[in-house]
């Protein structure tokens, strides 16, 4: 009988993803990237995170693959990936943790604690001119679980809130936008523009210098997203012009980010290793134990994910 479980992913060893589904379902065949795995032909699921190209295709009896990230775009990225039905973790902690980086970095920018730090450094006690909350206007791309989750949190701050996502959405007290010319009415309404779309053919290089242009001067951005929608050089040039003010950064192009590039010494850029939002066994667990309990009682799965779209 192939049913054993292969964690696959190099972040870590794996064992606490172990024991949070064993306690749920009992003795599992739990095989991990670091600890070997085995005879490959026994593998049922594979929960994923990164995979080397290729290595889910050569799992001959895979039924399921677990995106162990919300975004799926690790996945989606491998060409041989096998015709079996993907499902992603939906994670509350992930979502919340999401939300307070975006708010602890917008915090920071909106009430000048970077320019705080350099007063104190220079013993100088002044008050600076303040934005009134309500004319700081939060922007946040992309309006799925996480999307919605920080605009609510923003708007529930009183910053005027807006969020853009593909198709039209109405969500109580944010105001919405869609398509193409609603992203320009978005970016042109934002001072602090928030990012977690999804990675996908339409929005790769979304980020661009034409997005930043469009966007106030003095705008902030938040990109806890993908670094792949954003176009490094356009947005170094956008800092450099001083048409945006800073930017957080948790997410790049090539991770790790190579130890020469521009952004780590940047003086508005902040770096952080893809932090912003973390997978949570605790909290990511229960939607994993389900789509287990369900692929294996022939019922239909939850938080499946359409490779078309690409979330
Ligand atoms: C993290 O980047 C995720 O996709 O969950």
């Amino acid at each position: 009988m192939s049913n054993a479980i292969a964690y696959v992913s190099r972040d870590t060893d794996g064992l606490h993803w172990k024991k949070v589904l064993e306690d749920a379902l009992g003795p599992l065949d739990f095989r991990t990237l670091k600890g070997g795995l085995g005879n490959t032909d026994d593998i049922e699921i594979a929960m994923a995170w990164k995979p080397d190209r290729g290595l889910l295709a050569s799992f001959r009896n895979i039924r399921l693959i677990v995106s162990l990230g919300m975004g799926v775009d690790h996945l989606l990225t491998d060409d041989r990936l096998p015709d079996v039905p993907i499902v992603r973790i939906m994670d509350d902690g992930l979502v919340g943790q999401m939300s307070e980086y975006a708010i602890f970095w917008a915090l920071r920018h909106h009430r000048d604690i970077d320019k705080y730090a350099e007063l104190q450094r220079a013993r100088t006690w002044k008050a600076l001119d303040f934005v009134d909350t309500i004319h700081r206007r939060v922007g946040v791309l992309g309006l799925g679980v996480i999307g919605q989750d920080t605009a609510r949190k923003f708007a529930a701050l009183g910053f005027p809130t807006a969020g853009w996502s593909r198709t039209a959405k109405d969500l109580p007290g944010i105001e919405t936008f869609h398509g193409q010319d609603g992203l320009a009415a978005l970016l042109a309404r934002s001072d602090i523009l928030v990012n977690v779309l999804p990675l996908t053919r339409d929005t790769k290089g979304i980020l661009d210098a034409g997005a930043f242009a469009a966007l106030p001067k003095g705008a902030y951005l938040v990109n806890m997203a993908r670094g792949g929608h954003v176009v490094d050089a356009d947005l170094l040039a956008a800092l450099d012009s001083g048409h945006l003010a800073g930017a957080a950064l948790d997410v790049f192009n090539t991770e790790p980010l190579p130890a020469d590039h521009p952004y780590w010494t940047h003086p508005r850029v902040h770096v952080t290793p893809h932090i912003a939002g973390a997978t949570n066994p605790r909290t990511a667990s229960p939607g994993i134990i389900e789509n287990i309990r369900r692929l294996r009682a022939g019922q239909p799965l939850i938080n499946t994910v359409d490779p078309k779209t690409g979330y």
